[in-house]
């Protein structure tokens, strides 16, 4: 047992014990528009720390479709979904989610994080068994965590352990549930999706996959990994968000009809929470038709992905192999990567995460390249970034 503390000096000890280890986390305010390029402190950055992949989030067509919206049916939603909060936007915003991810149902959520939260901790109990890749995003591992459900976390995309976990414990257990990021959201590289789904099959698991960062931006019209792969018809529950690519705020859940429906009756946070407000519900709406022909726009990210990617490539970083439009150069040490991050900003105008433990193990610099950076900020991120780290 703990000796009883003073609240205020408890606060102060663990904000001090936080900066002595180098990991203390400040608020970077800016004030202009999100783009690639935002203004702060008064000066103009490039923005390289954003998941404004598609550049939607200040997109003309989101702000004209949120103003009529607005104008129309005001701002809140007044209650929770099934109480008072669902106006026929919400329903509309379901049914174009559904439509375009190809399932017979879809559910809006007011986060991703709160989509993943809920739906994990309804879904699985004490009776049941969860896989996990071992970097899968925090909303996960909370969900895993409030559910109860036994957990295997497996290696980092190893499927050869989750075939050994899945294999020695799927018959002791009610449901087994496989869930992982399509793209790791810290890293950047994808989950072999492929292989994953065959397990699932070979062991009647379910299939749950987190498009966060590949909805918008991957398969034939933006609708995530999954159907790039051709597989979305092998994952059960098809999990995104409406604040990364889209622009907006909100997460879903795309499935069966039943699969919504229980969730609907049972997930905590899509019950006892406020119903999203009307803004961001018009914002995901307008985002996923622009999303539904945004091509051109795709294009000009990949380019800028495949751009970034070989300028990285070519200097001596110590860079995670990326296949996604996020990069990160791993550092041995928390100060230097703070150090980095900091310099970037202060001296090259550049605003890039630096991302350290708990969030992750290794800390890194983070970088997210947009559709419309231009070739000219890639290069100057690139010679700022060999300015800094010393090889
Ligand atoms: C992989 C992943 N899942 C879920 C979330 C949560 O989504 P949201 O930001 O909409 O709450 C994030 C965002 O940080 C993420 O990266």
């Amino acid at each position: 047992m703990g000796k009883k503390l003073n609240f205020y000096e408890f606060l102060a000890n663990n904000i001090e014990q936080i900066k002595c280890s180098s990991l203390y986390r400040r608020l970077r305010i800016f004030s202009s528009r999100s783009g690639p390029y935002v203004k702060y402190n008064g000066k103009k950055v490039i923005q390289v720390s954003s998941n404004n992949y598609l550049c939607l989030a200040a997109d003309p067509r989101l702000q004209q479709a949120v103003s009529e919206a607005v104008k129309k049916y005001g701002v809140g939603s007044t209650g929770s979904r099934l109480i008072s909060g669902t106006h026929e936007l919400h329903a509309q915003l379901e049914e174009q989610i559904a439509q375009f991810k190809g399932t017979e149902r879809a559910i809006v959520f007011s986060s991703g994080y709160n989509a993943n939260l809920g739906t994990l901790s309804a879904l699985l109990g004490e009776d049941d068994a969860v896989y996990s890749d071992e970097l899968n995003h925090a909303s996960i591992i909370d969900g895993i965590r409030l559910s109860r459900a036994q957990k295997f976390i497996y290696k980092h995309c190893d499927t050869a352990e989750l075939e050994r976990l899945l294999s020695e414990n799927h018959h002791k257990y009610r449901l087994n549930v496989i869930v992982t990021d399509s793209i790791f959201s810290m890293d950047g590289d994808r989950a072999p999706l492929k292989e994953i789904a065959k397990l699932k099959e070979t062991y009647g698991a379910v299939l749950f996959v987190d498009e966060a960062h590949a909805f918008g931006i991957y398969g034939p019209n933006g609708e995530g990994l999954a159907h790039e792969l051709g597989i979305a018809d092998k994952i059960d529950i098809q999990m995104g968000t409406l604040s990364k690519a889209a622009g907006s705020k909100g997460g879903y859940i795309a499935g069966s009809n039943d699969l919504i429906d229980y969730l609907v009756n049972k997930s905590r946070s899509f019950i006892y929470s406020t119903a999203p407000a009307i803004p961001s519900i018009a914002a995901s709406i307008e985002a996923i038709e622009i999303i539904k022909k945004a091509r051109k726009l795709r294009k000009k990210l990949y380019k800028n992905i495949d751009y970034l990617k070989s300028k990285l490539t070519a200097q001596n970083f110590n860079l995670i192999p990326s296949e996604s439009a996020i990069f990160c150069i791993k550092f041995d040490d928390i100060n230097e990567t703070s150090g980095v991050s900091d310099q970037l900003l202060e001296k090259y105008n550049i605003m890039a995460s630096a991302i350290r433990p708990p969030t992750v193990a290794i800390p890194r610099i983070r970088i997210c390249t947009m559709a419309l950076h231009e070739k000219a900020d890639l290069d100057y991120l690139v010679e700022s970034l060999s300015e800094l780290i010393q090889n």
